[in-house]
């Protein structure tokens, strides 16, 4: 089945995959099936139809008629998975270098992962926020010893963490006398779907839409990534309150810098050193806040625990959450210094936030990531992806061009006239057993668990070589 070019990453896709969501050889479920148990208006339920046993033969079907469509899927059904491999209902295996974008850092049915979970789930799971848990305090804990933070707050994706960072920053700016705090975000940039978070997301196409009287959340502001005189122009420009604002007795000011370390749905584009010094120093002297998205360059993916640390830069926020549960929802915003004595009780909250069972994945992906020396497999085994990918874009100049990234968070280019996109170079890759995900329409991004080895790697780079080789062969 071909893959459709409206399908350009997986994660952010917003179009119905029409094209391939159903399959002839299913059975449909009919609308008599799918609405016969709904109760007639006006009546209560007393009786409730239970789940059907699981079977995968209907999924797409399924899909189809009861899940919102708000992404484009790729016409598989994943049933199982082992470390760097998955496995679909016809048992067909695919070298997984998507690592459920960038979230699976132990690949997949991690023993210490699983039984972690699994004994977490048989002590305690959920008690709330009202009360201490022994796992949300040593994750704690854990984040603070190995980071410049002081404070960890627990959420349950990356969004949230960055909303928690986006009102810190506001309340950090009130508490100085600014009325107007503004946020300076870059071009590009991703940072979630949340209301808040995809105003900070620095691309339109995901503002469309969604705006009132043609604003989003009001208090943001974009600058080109990596130019450092626009950011300290725009920082000027903020500070300068306009003058019927001051007359109301209004201030503005710079609340916060908030950047990936490297752009990722952006391109896998890394920030600069200049870029990132240039950000703190303008923050100090304004005394605004910088904050960190590390969602998905953070939690080791860099070859460091953290994306900053390659820029050499200590933020005062920074954000966390895919590969920090290894596939489990949490999400974390930690700060350091003032930034962590901002909030106070009852200021921000999340009803599972921290919970025990999230806090044991944590823990779990915390302590293999120490014992099993895996930020060092992190950077030997990228290296090796990126000389791969560039000794492939040698052989294929004519469709690859640049391969960027850090670590095992790699991403190589499609050159504007190679004749296909990244998206259905990725659907040539799947046809081959290998999955990729495109970051942004002319990106292939390579982004396998963590724990990968070195003939894993040497089986993608041969499988994706494979994928080119064909289009090539097709289009000459
Ligand atoms: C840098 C960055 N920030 C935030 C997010 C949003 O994370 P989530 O989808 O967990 O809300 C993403 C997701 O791709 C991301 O890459």
């Amino acid at each position: 089945m071909k893959i459709q070019s409206a399908i350009l990453s997986v994660a952010l896709a917003v179009s119905p995959a029409t094209a391939f969501s159903s399959t002839s050889s299913h059975n449909v479920v009919s609308s008599t099936q799918l609405y016969s148990t709904i109760p007639k208006p006006g009546t209560v339920t007393t009786s409730l139809t239970p789940p059907s046993k699981l079977d995968s033969s209907n999924t797409p079907d399924l899909f189809e008629s009861r899940v919102y469509k708000t992404y484009g899927r790729y016409p598989i059904t994943f049933t199982s998975g082992h470390g760097c491999v998955l496995t679909d209902d016809t048992g067909k295996d695919y070298l997984d270098f998507v690592a459920g974008i960038a979230t699976c850092a132990l690949g997949h049915s991690n023993e210490a992962l699983t039984s972690a979970i699994t004994n977490q789930m048989k002590q305690l799971h959920h008690v709330s926020n009202l009360y201490y848990t022994p796992s949300q305090a040593q994750l704690a804990n854990w984040l603070c010893t190995n980071s410049c933070a002081d404070k960890a707050f627990f959420c349950n994706s990356g969004a949230e963490s960055n909303e928690a960072a986006i009102k810190l920053a506001r309340r950090h700016a009130n508490d100085r006398g600014i009325t107007d705090p503004v946020i300076i975000t870059a071009e590009n940039s991703f940072h979630g779907r949340t209301l808040a978070t995809v105003t900070a997301t620095g691309q339109p196409k995901y503002h469309k839409g969604f705006t009132y009287g043609g604003e989003m959340v009001r208090g943001f502001k974009y600058t080109p990534y990596n130019d450092v005189e626009k950011l300290k122009a725009l920082v000027e420009e903020i500070n300068v309150t306009p003058e019927e604002d001051a007359k109301e007795g209004r201030k503005r000011g710079v609340a916060a810098i908030m950047m990936e370390p490297l752009q990722g749905e952006g391109g896998i584009r890394p920030g600069t050193v200049e870029f990132f010094a240039a950000a703190r120093k303008l923050c100090d002297d304004n005394g605004a806040l910088l904050i960190c998205d590390e969602v998905q360059v953070g939690m080791g993916r860099s070859g460091s625990l953290w994306g900053h640390e390659q820029l050499g830069v200590e933020p005062d926020v920074f954000t966390s959450a895919k590969a920090l549960g290894g596939g489990v929802p949490i999400g974390a915003m930690m700060a350091k210094g003032e930034a962590a004595s901002v909030f106070g009780p009852g200021d921000h909250a999340s009803t599972y936030g921290g919970n025990p069972l999230a806090c044991a994945a944590g823990l779990a992906v915390a302590e293999y990531l120490s014992e099993h020396n895996v930020l060092e497999n992190v950077r030997v085994r990228g290296e090796q992806l990126a000389a791969g990918l560039e000794d492939i874009t040698n052989r294929y100049p004519s469709v690859l061009g640049e391969t960027r990234g850090w670590g095992l968070l790699r991403g190589v280019v499609i050159k504007e006239d190679a004749g296909c996109t990244a998206a259905e170079l990725v659907g040539d890759a799947m046809k081959e057993g290998l999955l990729l995900v495109a970051a942004g329409p002319s990106v292939v991004r390579f982004v396998p668990p963590l724990i990968v080895n070195e003939d894993e790697i040497n089986e993608a780079l041969a499988r994706f070589e494979k994928a080119i080789e064909k289009r090539v062969g097709e289009s000459s």
